[in-house]
């Protein structure tokens, strides 16, 4: 029988969540400490956990078949694979900084400037397009001390909260790319991988549209029944269930994240009560 590889990040930022998408999908990993290699006992599905510069070139070869990865990545190493997912977590921009008290005009600041990253193929296309002239200088990692330390005028580093910039007196001048983690396969996946895929983005999808989704429960006053249904998208139409109470109904609904509290409001204003919003788990549409 079939089986899929997927590489996660050994350590890093990705890790965890990565981890966690795949147990929220009924898929149960046994995760001994330093294991590099572990299998799912409910799914076949082998979990490779590698260096996270590693994994794109894995991928392209086929040594495994999928990967959890930022799409930062995959940008820089340029390798021939396909995003399936994106995953809406590990979301980050990839910037350019200078430190805070020096006066930043535009890009052309660059010109004959050195800048420190780690992503030397994605800050040349960057610095490209805009006809900009400025030396490279790789660094593996802690690129903003770059600056401090008199090796670079600039940064181009991950940004994600913003405190390891400030902490080092840079400030962010320009955003070369948005990211967030990928779900990604290689092209070398045969049709009865492809069909297991096919499973588990089935199960990926029902975790992903239930975290953007609320259930809503509320009692309503009959007379108003009317004028509540209509605020409410649910996903075919709302349930309505009758209280013990004469004239009140209990009303269940489910509600997207992003339209939630403006639906709330509307929801009191017109008559809702003893609202409660519990979160879902899973969403088979
Ligand atoms: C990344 C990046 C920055 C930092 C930004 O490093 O290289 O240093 O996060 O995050 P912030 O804006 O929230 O401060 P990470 O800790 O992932 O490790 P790395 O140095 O191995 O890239």
């Amino acid at each position: 029988m079939s089986k899929l590889k997927i590489a996660v990040q050994k350590s890093g930022r990705l890790n965890e969540d990565s981890i966690s998408l795949l147990k929220n999908c009924g898929i149960h990993i046994d995760n001994g400490k330093d294991q590099l290699k572990a299998s799912a006992s409910n799914y076949p599905l082998e979990v490779l956990y590698l260096r996270n510069g590693d994994i794109p070139q894995y991928v392209e070869d086929g040594v495994a078949d999928l990967a959890i990865v930022g799409e930062n990545l995959l940008v820089e190493s340029q390798n021939d694979i396909e995003i399936v997912r994106k995953l809406g977590f590990s979301k980050c921009k990839l910037s350019l900084a200078v430190p805070k008290d020096v006066q930043y005009d535009g890009v052309q600041f660059f010109d004959g400037k050195k800048i420190a990253t780690s992503y030397p193929n994605t800050l040349n296309q960057y610095l490209k397009k805009n006809n900009v002239n400025a030396e490279i200088h790789l660094i593996k990692g802690s690129v903003e001390i770059a600056p401090n330390i008199g090796l670079a005028e600039g940064i181009c580093d991950l940004v994600s909260s913003g405190s390891t910039l400030f902490k080092n007196g840079l400030k962010e001048t320009d955003t070369i790319l948005t990211s967030e983690a990928c779900l990604v396969k290689s092209k070398k996946l045969n049709a009865e991988q492809n069909a297991l895929l096919d499973t588990l983005l089935f199960r990926l999808d029902a975790v992903q549209k239930g975290k953007k989704s609320k259930y809503v429960l509320m009692n309503v006053p009959n007379d108003k029944l009317k004028v509540v249904i209509k605020l409410l998208p649910g996903m075919r139409s709302p349930t309505v269930l009758p209280l013990a109470e004469e004239g009140w109904s209990s009303v269940h609904s489910v509600i997207e994240e992003g339209k939630f509290w403006e639906v709330i409001d509307q929801l009191k204003a017109a008559g809702a009560e003893g609202l409660l919003i519990v979160p879902i788990e899973k969403m088979v549409l």
